[in-house]
């Protein structure tokens, strides 16, 4: 559906590619690749994806990742993204990958690495987007083990854009991280954290201080923190915000009570993604569509969550530029035609 919310130009900035993996390539991937999945069909994948917590949900992402196993698979499920991207508007995508979910099965980070690069070329060239890989380490395992995952991503580290945090995170704060980020950053690249997602303010607070994240993915629960919430305004933090994730995984109670014009209102940096969207219900217009009906959003509303999505994308000044004229323009002509 080419609506507004699929046309209005915008940047993808938190979505888990593993998150992609729709019930359809689920089934053919094991198929094609003899792995046993215990589901028998696409329908009982759907049927198993009901959801009460993060950590319900992250097991059943991670048993599905174990049908990706070859280059031409992680190629696969990366071009599979792009092409709905593109049909959603998404000019600029900044993605997440895993390594240790591979890495831990076996899987060399090369064969992850050159898979996924394989589909970033095959995207700028078909769809003309711009694509930028984070390696996200996961906060459930040891700090050890994400040194181990950056030293394995040394080839290609002037390849990708910058890290992330994700995975379970109440009892796993970002102070755990604070070497490999300070590593990371040294390494010239952008720093990302999930934070206050499930966990608390203070876990903001450590991506700040300790990790010097320059984004923060989720950040809801800084709503509960007024002075936190001062700062994160203050400085123009943005925060990469997932409605129909945190529907899915009941941070939220509906997308009715989704607080994502409260966050604006305040003067939060906050944008909207998808996340992992086989899994929650919707690609990057979808939740756009669905959060503007369910919250009653203004379309300057709507054109505020694009602008900071290109205003919170690791840009050049002169492709954040372009990017801003080019929303101006769609905006200026939907003005007409009204
Ligand atoms: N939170 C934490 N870790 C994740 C998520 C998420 O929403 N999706 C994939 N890994
Ligand atoms: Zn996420």
């Amino acid at each position: 559906m080419t609506d507004f919310y699929a046309a209005i130009p915008k940047a993808e900035l938190h979505l888990h590619i593993e998150g992609t993996l729709e019930p359809e390539m689920m089934v053919a991937l094991a198929a094609r690749n003899k792995v046993a999945i215990p589901f028998a069909s696409v329908e009982e994948v759907r049927a198993a994806y009901r959801f009460t917590n993060l950590q319900t949900f992250l097991d059943i992402y991670y048993a599905g990742a174990d049908v990706l196993r070859t280059e031409e698979d992680f190629h696969d499920l990366a071009a599979a993204y792009f092409d709905r991207a593109a049909a959603d508007g998404v000019v600029h995508a900044e993605i997440f990958f895993d390594p240790q979910t591979h890495t831990h099965r076996g899987i060399p980070f090369d064969i992850v690495a050159r898979g996924l690069f394989a589909a970033v070329e095959g995207a700028k060239a078909k769809h003309g987007m711009t694509v930028e890989l984070i390696m996200s380490y996961l906060r459930h395992l040891d700090e050890d083990d994400a040194f181990a995952t950056l030293r394995q991503a040394e080839p290609w580290l002037d390849r990708f854009i910058g890290v992330g945090l994700d995975s379970s995170e109440v009892g796993h704060p970002p102070s755990k991280f604070a070497r490999v980020f300070a590593a990371s950053r040294e390494r010239g690249l952008k720093l990302c954290a999930h934070a206050g997602e499930e966990g608390p303010p203070a876990y903001i607070h450590e991506a700040l201080d300790i990790l010097k994240v320059d984004r923060i993915d989720h950040g809801n629960r800084a709503l509960e923190d007024p002075a936190l919430v001062a700062r994160l305004a203050r400085e123009a933090m943005t925060l990469t915000v997932c409605p129909l994730s945190n529907v899915a995984l009941r941070n939220v109670d509906t997308l009715a009570a989704h607080p994502i014009d409260r966050m604006l209102d305040l003067g939060l940096r906050a944008t909207v993604h998808s996340d992992d969207p086989a899994y929650f219900g919707g690609y990057i217009a979808r939740n756009f569509r669905e959060l503007a009906a369910a919250r009653d959003l203004s379309r300057e509303q709507v054109v505020m969550l694009a602008r900071n999505s290109f205003l919170g994308a690791f840009l050049s000044d002169e492709a954040l530029a372009g990017h801003l004229t080019r929303l101006d323009t769609f905006v200026q002509a939907g003005a007409k035609a009204d």
